[in-house]
């Protein structure tokens, strides 16, 4: 038995913790916050999953491998359709109170799934419910559990991991010990001014890895959701709500989706966040329009209460008028180079979740396989723990993303130098990364930015604020360097001075 260090209090963290402390392993957890904040209590579409009789996994497999644009790994997607039901049955015993109808499970239909395939929970809660569940669990087992401890660097010894500095509230930073640290700090929305990720997404997790020397990848695709409300927060409006229904229209009440894809707003999400974005910048950027007005009010308020009030907080009756979105930050493709079990290139470390690159998403994540996949990989790392360490070889991680792979980036060969000039502002950091590494991307852009944070200095790490700014730093010059050397388009890398043609991307077009 081996003693875990889990960081990271979402539904990857507290998968493992669970399965890891169920197996007899010693386990610890810390989370940078309180236990339940975090992308996975937000979580509104659901948990994509082969359930019903009309479906199958093979058909799951199918969509999600069209999704990825070419780039998801077939063995990662296998994986995660083939073992995704049990994972979900899992959550019903861990007390997840999926919604019924008379016929059994209610499912909902979201973009790019050619079966209504996705569970939820208290109509658009069903993060919330999956989160509750889990942090009830996790407190029946004999976890550790430390909050307001943040992870700053990982402790790397002769090649292996053996444990990390940890930031406490006080300021101070504390080494722990542990045989297997497990990363599962979810994603980095906070890169870009516009996202739906709450203020803890600052991909802490993906960085210190980075530094440690652990293979990253595919940070070049960053998943833009095509429908956040166009208030300040940027709260997102689920799929879900287009998949029962609702319609995009431009300023002039025209819908325009058709125009652009048979699908319509059923499209992938990296072609209708494009659509939005396309028709915003041609209407001086003026928002687009969620037309919901066709659901009715009693079915909206039932089906989507959260989003119901959330609208009406924000002074919109959106049973009666179509709300304005906008296209925000959703979620990273990319992330640390791992297995099948959550090994990363160092033995002794683990990602699992959104940290993780498992390969399942490849270009462009299917809408609702991201709980799925933290689920599934979670629970594959926590069996893995039994076994002998090793770190995944550089050979095998680099065979996926040969891009990466050019850029070193997945030998962790690849070394950021380091600038002396002015202290990285958050403020300007997200901006650029809007402006220049967002839905659409050309070499001058990417240039641009890049110039202007290749002097930016990382601040001395004191505080939470400061290791955050230092992670945000380090992943924005990462993405940029992928998105620069990536010089086709692909899923959701989008350059609009696309110089490579791949079959894949023909494909996807
Ligand atoms: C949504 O509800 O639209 C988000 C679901 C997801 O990101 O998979």
């Amino acid at each position: 038995m081996v003693h875990v260090l889990v960081v990271g209090g979402g539904i990857a963290g507290l998968w493992t913790a669970v399965k890891a402390a169920d197996a007899g392993h010693t386990v610890e957890l810390v989370t940078k916050t309180v236990l339940a904040d975090g992308n996975t209590r937000r979580a509104q579409g659901g948990i994509a999953a082969a359930l019903f009789p009309d479906d199958s996994a093979e058909r799951h497999f199918d969509d999600t491998i069209a999704a990825g644009a070419g780039l998801a790994d077939p063995d990662a997607v296998r994986v995660l359709v083939d073992e995704g039901p049990a994972r979900v049955r899992d959550l019903i015993r861990f007390g997840v109170g999926f919604d019924r109808g008379e016929s059994g499970l209610e499912r909902g239909l979201e973009a790019a799934h050619s079966r209504a395939r996705i569970l939820h929970a208290g109509g658009d809660a069903t993060g919330a419910a999956i989160e509750s569940a889990l942090v009830a669990t996790v407190r029946r087992r004999a976890v550790r559990i430390d909050e307001e401890t943040m992870l700053a660097d990982l402790v790397v010894e002769r090649g292996r991991v053996v444990g990390a500095r940890l930031l406490g509230a006080s300021g101070t930073i504390a080494e722990r010990r542990a045989d297997a640290v497990v990363l599962a700090t979810g994603g980095s929305g906070c890169l870009y001014r516009h996202t739906t990720n709450p203020a803890v997404a600052t991909g802490d997790g993906v960085a210190a890895a980075w530094r440690a020397g652990a293979a990253v990848s595919d940070l070049e695709f960053v998943q833009f959701h095509p429908t956040a409300l166009d208030v300040p927060g940027t709260p997102l409006i689920s799929e879900a709500v287009r998949g029962e229904g609702a319609v995009l229209v431009d300023r002039s009440g025209r819908r325009f989706m058709l125009d652009v894809d048979p699908r319509g707003e059923l499209a992938p999400r990296d072609v209708v966040a494009r659509a939005v974005w396309r028709r915003m910048v041609e209407q001086g950027g003026e928002p687009v329009l969620l037309d919901a007005t066709g659901l009715g009010a009693a079915f909206l308020a039932r089906r989507f209460p959260g989003l119901d009030a959330a609208c009406r907080e924000a002074g919109y009756d959106w049973s009666a008028v179509p709300v304005p979105i906008t296209p925000a930050a959703h979620y990273a493709m990319g992330g640390v180079v791992t297995d099948l079990d959550g090994r990363t290139t160092l033995a002794g470390l683990f990602a699992v979740g959104e940290t993780a690159r498992t390969g399942v998403h490849g270009a462009n994540r299917l809408a609702s396989n991201s709980l799925l996949e933290a689920a599934v990989f979670a629970d594959r790392a926590a069996r893995a723990l039994g076994e002998p360490f090793r770190g995944l070889r550089s050979r095998e991680a680099a065979s996926r993303n040969p891009v990466a792979a050019m850029a070193g980036f997945e030998t962790g060969a690849a070394r950021l130098p380091q600038p002396t000039g002015a202290v990285v502002d958050r403020a300007e950091l997200q901006q650029l990364m809007w402006e220049h590494v967002g839905l659409e991307r050309d070499a001058e852009g990417l240039a641009a930015a890049s110039a202007r944070l290749v002097s930016r200095r990382a601040p001395e790490v004191h505080d939470r604020r400061t290791a955050e700014d230092r992670n945000l730093l380090d992943l924005a010059r990462l993405t940029i360097a992928a998105a620069l050397a990536r010089r086709e388009s692909l899923g959701a890398h989008f350059r609009t001075d696309d110089v490579v043609t791949s079959d894949a991307a023909k494909e996807a077009a």
